[in-house]
């Protein structure tokens, strides 16, 4: 194997390549003020709004999200990775690409991760052989109303009925016990040592990521045993709360995507696609979380909820809706489409057919309708009282909303609605606490998904974890992701800010940390450099993140952004010391009054 590109010749490159070059031959680029402007390149859209900043040599979308540097933008445009793409510079360049000799340890990373989606790869085809022998489970699925074709076209597979299927296959394939323990097929019981496949007599459907990789499986029952549904845990290579199930085979049978329909299970995007409806995809038994918003629209400018109209599929709307405002930028839109009771878009598309389904997402409820419904669900609006608590609910909802014509047109209905005039809505937006995240989130799913996501797997059980972050951490931790965002797009911002310290412990901490660190030291880094630098630091997956955390600030203009970032700081000191009092009161409230000396007491 080949060692791994040193850092510094990574930047070096990018110093010496214009991104203007590299960008405008394959893009129609137009000057405007300090940015080039161009239609984006990687969504559909009418108006420009992707802009390319030569002095930071760093592009970025408003419309859809994406940013990056030069390289960044021919893995992406040219679909080359990252090899290739600074292999394709270097060589315009006239530069011959280093390399540096590999650590046994850092080859033996590598290595492991390549195999880990050899691995899974190769599960999916046996359990995909195994289905093809098993004339029971075909019959099973035929009988669910899918074609073989279907069928194939997902990797449908069987787990046959045996504790070491899995185990002896890939056994036999040269694979360690060890990367299939890793990878989640194979379960090790502590005690008595034992090992065994994971899945068994199950019907699986291969999760692949939205790049092709194999990188997990769901597995159903044939009867009505419990649990109805096995997923794959959380492994190095699967992460359920940032996936969409049949997002890549959607990218593969289509060019570019109107809409992606966001529906709960595995058997809803499968049977969808047999009834011609393709573009569907599924959250994998979680609520849609930030991540999975951000991951659609990277791929689509329009987003459909579908929900049971039961009272659980409400709750997930509002789940999803909060979590869809501060993603709605211009261009961008929403729809919640509620099903009758007891319905889901499987057994519903099987009933009436792919037309009048189409028909129903067609006029499925846009965002702004439903958040009004939402917020008035209980209330009279004939009343004055409920008007006003109505604009209470809202507002801070709509703070998260990115700075826009959307927002704006929001803020009207708010005040058509109300009846009340613009002033006294902002003082109410003003006198509600902004300090608190925008929404009461005791959502047990969604919590789980970003406690994952912010904590690591590692912490989080696996199936139905109910995890409980107060209020006053979550807020924390997504000002942390903010103020990491505020950095990477003005990394000179560090020498405006106080010192932060006892962060509270998570990976987005984690990540602030190294950056503040990494800043403190090279202030004058761009931020087309850091990206280079956190890829030779830590990995493509750890940079590609630490940018997803600027989108959090694209909204806000540059002259806004000090004084938000120290806004930011300020909330984070402060709810830090906030939770260090509770936990002091805690700690003395497991006293009784006789055990607490006075200045305890006093306290
Ligand atoms: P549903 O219970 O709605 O199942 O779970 P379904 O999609 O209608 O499946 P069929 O039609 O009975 O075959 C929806 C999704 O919730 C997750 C799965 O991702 C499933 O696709 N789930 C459900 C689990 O992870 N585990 C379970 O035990 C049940
Ligand atoms: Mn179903």
């Amino acid at each position: 194997m080949k060692g791994r590109i040193p850092r510094s010749f990574i930047e070096d490159l990018l110093d010496r390549v214009d991104i203007i070059d590299v960008i405008s031959p394959r893009v129609a680029l137009k000057k405007s003020g300090a940015n080039y402007m161009a239609c984006c390149p990687f969504h559909n859209e009418k108006t420009p709004s992707f802009s390319v900043n030569q002095n930071k040599q760093f592009y970025h979308c408003f419309g859809c999200g994406v940013s990056g540097d030069a390289i960044r933008f021919l893995t992406e445009y040219e679909r080359l990775d990252f090899v290739d793409a600074v292999e394709q510079l270097a060589n315009q360049a006239g530069l011959e690409v280093p390399r540096e000799t590999l650590s046994p340890i850092e080859a033996k990373r590598e290595e492991r991760k390549r195999t880990l989606y050899d691995l899974m790869q190769d599960a999916a085809r046996l359990y995909y052989k195994a289905l093809r022998k098993e004339s029971r489970v075909q019959n099973y699925v035929v009988k669910r109303g899918l074609t073989p074709a279907t069928a194939r076209s997902y990797g449908l597979g069987y787990a046959p009925a045996q504790w070491d299927f899995i185990l002896n296959e890939l056994d036999s394939m040269g694979y360690e016990q060890t990367q299939m323990i890793e990878a989640g097929l194979i379960i090790e019981n502590e005690e008595s040592n034992r090992r065994y496949d994971r899945f068994r007599n199950r019907l699986m459907f291969p999760i692949r990521d939205s790049r092709g990789r194999f990188i997990g499986f769901g597995g159903r029952v044939l009867d009505d045993s419990k649990p109805k549904y096995l997923n794959s845990p959380e492994t190095p290579i699967f992460h359920k709360g940032k996936e969409l199930y049949g997002l890549h085979e959607i990218k593969q049978s289509k060019n570019s995507i109107d809409r992606l329909l966001v529906v709960e299970g595995y058997m809803d995007v499968v049977a969808l696609r047999q009834f011609e409806v393709d573009f569907a995809v599924a959250t994998l038994g979680t609520a849609a979380t930030i991540d999975h918003i951000r991951l659609a629209f990277k791929h689509t400018s329009e987003l459909v909820f579908c929900f049971d109209g039961d009272e659980a599929g409400r709750r997930a709307a509002k789940r999803a809706l909060a979590n869809a405002l501060e993603a709605m930028e211009d261009g961008r839109s929403v729809k919640f489409l509620f099903l009758a009771e007891g319905e889901d878009p499987d057994s519903l598309v099987q009933k009436i057919g792919s037309e009048a389904f189409l028909r129903m997402v067609k006029h499925a409820v846009p965002l702004e309708e439903q958040l009004f419904a939402s917020a008035s669900e209980d209330l009279d609006l004939n009343s004055l009282d409920a008007r006003a608590t109505m604009a209470k609910r809202l507002a801070p909802l709509i703070a998260t909303i990115p700075d826009g014509i959307f927002k704006e047109l929001i803020h009207e209905k708010l005040a058509e609605v109300t009846g009340l005039n613009r002033q006294t809505i902002d003082r109410v937006y003003r006198e509600s606490p902004s300090d608190e995240p925008a929404q009461a989130t005791d959502h047990d799913d969604e919590l789980a998904s970003y406690i994952a996501d912010a904590y690591g797997a590692q912490n989080v059980d696996q199936e139905f974890t109910h995890t409980r972050l107060s209020d006053n951490q979550l807020a924390t931790l997504r000002a942390i992701e903010k103020l990491t965002g505020c950095l990477i797009r003005q990394p000179s911002l560090i020498g405006e800010l106080p010192p932060l310290t006892n962060l509270p412990e998570s990976n987005h901490s984690k990540t602030l940390t190294n950056l503040i660190e990494l800043l403190s030291q090279k202030p004058e880094l761009s931020s087309a450099k850091l990206y280079g630098l956190w890829l030779a630091k830590f990995d493509r997956e750890a940079a590609d993140q630490l940018f997803n955390h600027e989108s959090l600030v694209a909204a806000i203009p540059d002259s806004g952004l000090q004084s938000e970032a120290l806004g930011l700081v300020k909330f984070i000191v402060r709810s830090i010391d906030r939770s260090k009092k509770k936990q002091r009161i805690n700690e003395l409230k497991q006293k009784s009054l006789s055990e607490l000396s006075s200045e305890e007491r006093n306290e």
